[in-house]
């Protein structure tokens, strides 16, 4: 059985006789089988380093102590050190960002390497147990929270990270695994697990992840 969410003028319902435009198709177990996807690639690197760390700290409520803000900073001195040209000059800024790097996952528990793209204003909410692979995308305006990860699979796909759009909030405890899509201004559940694709304005959650909502209408059998 197939569920067939159709949205048109903004407004999402389940009328199959309704709208044609941004048509998701999901199927009974909540999976994406089909529809558009609004993610955009990370806008961090549009800012220089010092407005970037400002920008995540107004986000992390101006506090530098939390540790998600400095996860993020650590997370963005990495990748602007890339940036610097003659390796004689980076050198001592990578020593200095692997101690940093290793200091925020050894004593907050979050494990956030330079190498994953990260947007603009994305919070880490609280601490322990956050773990993002080195190829993950996370959008602008994104919420992360405690004992989350954002992983591969499988071991014989190490390179398959999640793909988050903007305004994605993920649940505390949440799993998202393996290559997949969430699309703007999805919810994922505390505590879900998700393998699959989930449609941008979508809620999902439970284990493996269902989609219960999208853009505020219910998913009903059709
Ligand atoms: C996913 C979430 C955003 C859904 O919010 P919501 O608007 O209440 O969702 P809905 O009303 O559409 O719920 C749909 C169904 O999923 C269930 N549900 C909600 N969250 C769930 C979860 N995390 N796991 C399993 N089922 C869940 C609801 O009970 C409801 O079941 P029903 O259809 O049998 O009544 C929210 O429940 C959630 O998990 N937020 C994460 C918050 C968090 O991590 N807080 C930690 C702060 S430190």
């Amino acid at each position: 059985m197939r569920f067939v969410v159709f949205r048109s003028g903004g407004k999402i319902d389940t009328d199959l006789a309704g709208g044609t435009r941004d048509e998701y198709v999901i199927d009974m177990h909540g999976r994406l089988l089909d529809g558009p996807w609004a993610g955009s690639a990370p806008g961090a690197q549009s800012l220089n380093l010092i407005d970037m760390l400002v920008e995540d700290w107004n986000s992390h409520g101006r506090d530098v102590t939390r540790p998600g803000f400095q996860a993020i900073a650590v997370h963005r001195f990495g990748t602007w050190r890339m940036g610097i040209g003659p390796r004689v000059l980076r050198a001592p800024l990578s020593v200095l960002y692997r101690y940093l790097f290793r200091r925020v996952r050894n004593i907050y528990g979050i494990e956030l390497p330079y190498t994953a793209r990260v947007g603009r204003r994305v919070v880490i909410e609280h601490q322990s147990g956050i773990v993002i692979h080195g190829h993950t995308e996370i959008g602008d305006d994104c919420v992360i929270r405690q004992n989350v990860t954002l992983g591969n699979r499988r071991l014989d796909r190490p390179f398959d990270a999640p793909r988050l759009g903007n305004r994605v909030v993920v649940g505390a405890g949440a799993k998202v695994l393996g290559a997949v899509r969430i699309g703007d201004g999805a919810q994922i559940g505390a505590n879900a697990v998700v393998c699959d694709d989930i449609p941008a304005e979508a809620v999902a959650v439970g284990i493996p992840a269902r989609v219960t909502r999208v853009g505020g209408a219910r998913i009903t059998a059709s």
